[in-house]
């Protein structure tokens, strides 16, 4: 179903927790706290759609001062080298990955990664960084623009990737 449909251009990041559960994430609200965020797309009949029917479409946002986030993001993907979007799913054994964009933490087998370095691993047993989604700035929302740069989740399959391509 398209509530299980993992993020896909066009759709809208909104908030996944907290008071503003469901509205959109306004760029200007957010800083290097850890913010957790859905893709909403749209339905068959043109209603709104957030499509955490799947958990690994859990996704985090950070936005951070000029000039911190660096190589190996890829700044084209982000909003003005600023506001970065990851999957939140830790590419170990797919738990949710906690902390800051001064430095993420997996509860689970205590991997480690870098937000401003493009969520490369610098700890633990993660095979590979937290996928970057592209995004682009929608007025203060943000869209997707694309499909993961590189694989995200521990379980996708080769053929489910390159479909999604
Ligand atoms: Fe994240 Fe194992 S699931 S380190």
């Amino acid at each position: 179903t398209r509530e299980n449909m993992p993020p896909l251009k066009g759709d809208i990041l909104v908030h996944a927790e907290g008071s503003k559960e469901g509205q959109p994430i306004a760029i200007s609200e957010l800083g290097t706290d850890l913010v957790r965020a859905w893709p909403m797309g749209k339905g068959e009949n043109g209603e709104d759609i957030i499509r955490k029917g799947d958990p690994n479409n859990i996704l985090v946002v950070y936005h951070f001062p000029q000039g911190q986030l660096v190589a190996p993001t890829n700044l084209e993907a982000t909003i003005q080298g600023q506001t970065v979007a990851y999957s939140d799913i830790c590419t170990h054994a797919g738990c949710t990955v906690g902390g800051t964009g001064e430095g993420m933490l997996c509860p689970c087998h205590s991997g480690q990664y870098a937000p401003k370095r493009g969520c490369v691993v610098v700890g633990g047993p993660p095979p590979r960084p937290l996928a970057q989604l592209p995004i682009a700035a929608q007025g203060n929302n943000i869209v997707v623009t694309g499909f993961f740069l590189t694989m995200p989740y521990p379980y996708i399959h080769e053929a489910e990737w390159d479909e999604f391509k």
